[in-house]
Parts: structure tokens; C-alpha cells; sequence
């Protein structure tokens, strides 16, 4: 299905909340982009509108999650809907299904599996003909790991003849927090899992994500060891149980080049010795109460411009052979990983998508998009994609 004629290039839906406005703030100084800013209350889209500087003229497009009339004509006016309109397992559906219909392509910053796996069985087929992208994760779930195992295994096919059959993610370093929405995402898949027990597979196995595909037993990364090829001990890491599910995705949609019997997982590099022992101890225990024991941020909050400005991430992927061949290579970025970093990643990806053609589905960034990203990433959002030896 033709994409163009459209009236805009992108549409930012969900920019009245924490990470869309970042997103808005971001978008409007790109010259050239034909974009608007959507909502569900004109009112509120006028007020972000002048509180992030954008000009008077910005096009706004009113847009409800409950009213799939108004979600359809929002995805005919453009090449790409970016949304930030969370929980997606709340209120993504009905723009899933609008974009599909109408080839439209789709960017998220979903990391909620269950609901993920639903689509596509529901969509994907249907997207396929349509020719709409409907790009999940293109957050901190799970770009940096996304296209951090694509490019260590380019690297590592070119020098080695074979790509790598067993990959660690492991995050050397990083600062920020939660927002209101992420809060409200976690809360609302562990409710869904109470209520839905059976759907469990799809959260727990790292294959929840590439239907009628099972690789070998993974790696847990749920218990702290002691990594002696790192010298440092390692913690099970939040983001790992999205994260690896992507990887294996784009693995399986691109035809495995990195092989069938790939084994991947994540963890948090903290030290060696005692120090570093007590400190996964330490992380461990944390994820078992990620709020901290308390409600979390309310949806809108999130950290502060000082905080955002002040964060940072460093992981770094170790491609290792049987023979003990190994390659290091690392992804960083600027800014607090989840939302300073995150509105740029997914403002490129959306852009990326109206630049590079490729085949419909329910896909990933890495799988739609691959180095075309890694490249609009390196020059305009902060993210450096090095080898390291
Ligand atoms: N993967 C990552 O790295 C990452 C990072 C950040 C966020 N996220 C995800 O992104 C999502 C948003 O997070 P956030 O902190 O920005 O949340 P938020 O501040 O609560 O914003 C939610 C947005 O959704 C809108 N909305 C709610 N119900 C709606 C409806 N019925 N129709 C239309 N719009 C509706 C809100 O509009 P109003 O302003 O009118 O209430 C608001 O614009 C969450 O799912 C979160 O998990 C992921």
C-alpha cells in the first residue's frame, strides 16, 4: 500500500505527557520535518505547545484512545504515528490496528512482552500486507541492546567469518530513573499476569517473541556471579527480560544471521571482590522492589531537566567463541537512559522510518531499521557504537 501522498511526516501522539513532550521539544527544531503534535484535550496540546517553544503554527491533531474514528484519521494524515500514549496494553490496540490498516508506519516505546506477543499474532501478518511498520521498543528497551548485538555481530562476522554464538549484554555503568508512565507499565503487566496466568510463557521464556521459534536454554542472568573473563561481579539486570526477547526477535525476523543457537543475556558489571559481591547482592535484592517498596512516580512525573541532563549509560557486549575468541564492543549515550535518551532515540527512529523503505510488519528497530538507525543515532542523539577489541 502506498505511503505518500501524507499530509505530515510524523505524528507525536501522547505529547502532552513526560517523555512525548520530550519528544515535541526535540522534534520542533528539525528543519524541514512536516510534523504535529496530537493529544486528547486540544486545551493541553496548545499549553505544551508554548511551553516547549514550538511555533504558534504547529499543526495539533486531537486524538483519543477510546474514539478508533479519531485514531483512524490521525494514521490516513501520516507517514509515522510516534506514540508515547502508555500503557500500551491500556490503550495501544486501537492505534496498532489503525496504522495497520492504513500502512501507516508505527513507533513505540513499549516494553510490555505479553501485549507485544498479542499483536503480533493478531497483526503482523496484516501489516505485512499492508506494508505498516510497527515498530515496538525503540526506548532503552531496547535500542542500545537491540542494535548493540546487530553491530557487535556485524563486527564479529567480519573478522571472525562467523558471528558469535554466545553474546553478553552488560551495562558497565548508567544513571536515571523512572517516569510515571514506566511505573504504571510495570504495574499493569504484573496485574495482567495475576489475572491471566497462562499468558506467563510469553513474559518468562526469552522466545515470547519469535512465535514457532525456540532456541537453546538462555543463559537466566537472574543470579550474581563472578564474570572471570571481566574480572567483576554481575547482577541481574531490569530491562533483561524485555531486552533479550528483541534481540531474539530481530535475529528471527531477519533469518538468523546471527544463528539459531545464539545465547544471550544481561547483567549489571558492579566490581570485583567483596565490594563488588555485596553490591549484586545488593542490585538483586532492589529488583524485587524496583519503586522502592512505595508507589512510584504518578503518571506525567518524572525526573527532573537537572537529572536527565546529569544521567548517562556505557554497556558493553562481549561476543565470545568456543575456542575463546572473543570481541568487545560498546554502546553510550548522553542523558539519562530512559527519557532524556529515550525522546531522541525514538524521535530518529521515527525519522529513520520515513527514510528508509522496508517491509511491513511487527518488527523491531534493529530488524527495520539496523545501521540506517545506528548512524541518525551517532550523528543527532548522543549514542556513540564503538569496537573495543
Ligand atoms: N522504553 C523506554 O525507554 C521508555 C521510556 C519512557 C517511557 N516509556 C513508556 O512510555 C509510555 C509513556 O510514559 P510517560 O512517562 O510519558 O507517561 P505519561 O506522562 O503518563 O503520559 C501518557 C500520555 O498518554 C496520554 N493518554 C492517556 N490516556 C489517553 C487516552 N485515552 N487517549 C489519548 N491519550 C491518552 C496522556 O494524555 P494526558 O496528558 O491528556 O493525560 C499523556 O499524553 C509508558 O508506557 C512508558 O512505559 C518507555
Amino acid at each position: 500500500m502506498s505511503k505518500s501522498p501524507r499530509e505530515f511526516d510524523i505524528i507525536v501522539y501522547g505529547a502532552t505527557g513526560y517523555t512525548g513532550r520530550l519528544v515535541a521539544e526535540y522534534l520542533k527544531d528539525k528543519a524541514g520535518l512536516k510534523w504535529a503534535m496530537a493529544g486528547r484535550s486540544l486545551a493541553k496540546l496548545e499549553e505544551v505547545r508554548d511551553l516547549i517553544g514550538a511555533a504558534k503554527d504547529t499543526p495539533l491533531v486531537v486524538a483519543n484512545a477510546d474514539d478508533p474514528a479519531s485514531l483512524e484519521a490521525m494514521a490516513k494524515r501520516t507517514k509515522v504515528v510516534l506514540t508515547t500514549v502508555g500503557p500500551y496494553q491500556l490503550y495501544g490496540e486501537p492505534l496498532v490496528k489503525a496504522c495497520v490498516a492504513n500502512g501507516t508506519d508505527y513507533t513505540d516505546l513499549c516494553g510490555e512482552p505479553v501485549w507485544m506477543r498479542q499483536m503480533i499474532d493478531k497483526y503482523h501478518d496484516l501489516a505485512k500486507a499492508s506494508g505498516a511498520r510497527i515498530t515496538f521498543s525503540s526506548g532503552f528497551d531496547s535500542i542500545p541492546f537491540d542494535l548493540g548485538v546487530l553491530m557487535l555481530q556485524k563486527h564479529a562476522t567480519e573478522k571472525f567469518g562467523a558471528p558469535a554464538p554466545r553474546v553478553k549484554g552488560r551495562v558497565r555503568a548508567m544513571k536515571g530513573t523512572f517516569s510515571g508512565g514506566t511505573a504504571a507499565s510495570l504495574k499493569e503487566t504484573l496485574k495482567t499476569l495475576a489475572k491471566h496466568p497462562t499468558l506467563a510463557p510469553y513474559m518468562l521464556s526469552p522466545f515470547g517473541l519469535t512465535p514457532g521459534f525456540e532456541g537453546p536454554t538462555q543463559p537466566t542472568g537472574m543470579i550474581p556471579e563472578y564474570d572471570d573473563s571481566l574480572d567483576s561481579w554481575a547482577a541481574p539486570f531490569i530491562m533483561a527480560a524485555i531486552n533479550t526477547k528483541n534481540v531474539h526477535r530481530t535475529n528471527f525476523l531477519l533469518g538468523h544471521p546471527w544463528g539459531t543457537d545464539l545465547r544471550y543475556d544481561e547483567m549489571v558489571l558492579t566490581s570485583p571482590g567483596e565490594i563488588g559481591k555485596q553490591a549484586a547482592e545488593g542490585l538483586a535484592a532492589a529488583l524485587k522492589a524496583p519503586f522502592g517498596g512505595g508507589g512510584g512516580p504518578k503518571p506525567g512525573e518524572g525526573p527532573t531537566k537537572e537529572e536527565r541532563d546529569s544521567g548517562f549509560y556505557d554497556v558493553l557486549f562481549v561476543g565470545e567463541y568456543p575456542d575463546g575468541r572473543r570481541l568487545l564492543y560498546s554502546v553510550k549515550g548522553d542523558r539519562d537512559p530512559g527519557y532524556g535518551s529515550t525522546s531522541k532515540r525514538i524521535a530518529e527512529t521515527a525519522i529513520a522510518l520515513t527514510e528508509v523503505d522496508g517491509p511491513g510488519g511487527v518488527t523491531t528497530p534493529g530488524a527495520a531499521l539496523g545501521e540506517a538507525l545506528v548512524k541518525r543515532l551517532q550523528a543527532h542523539a548522543g549514542l556513540s557504537f564503538a569496537v573495543e577489541g
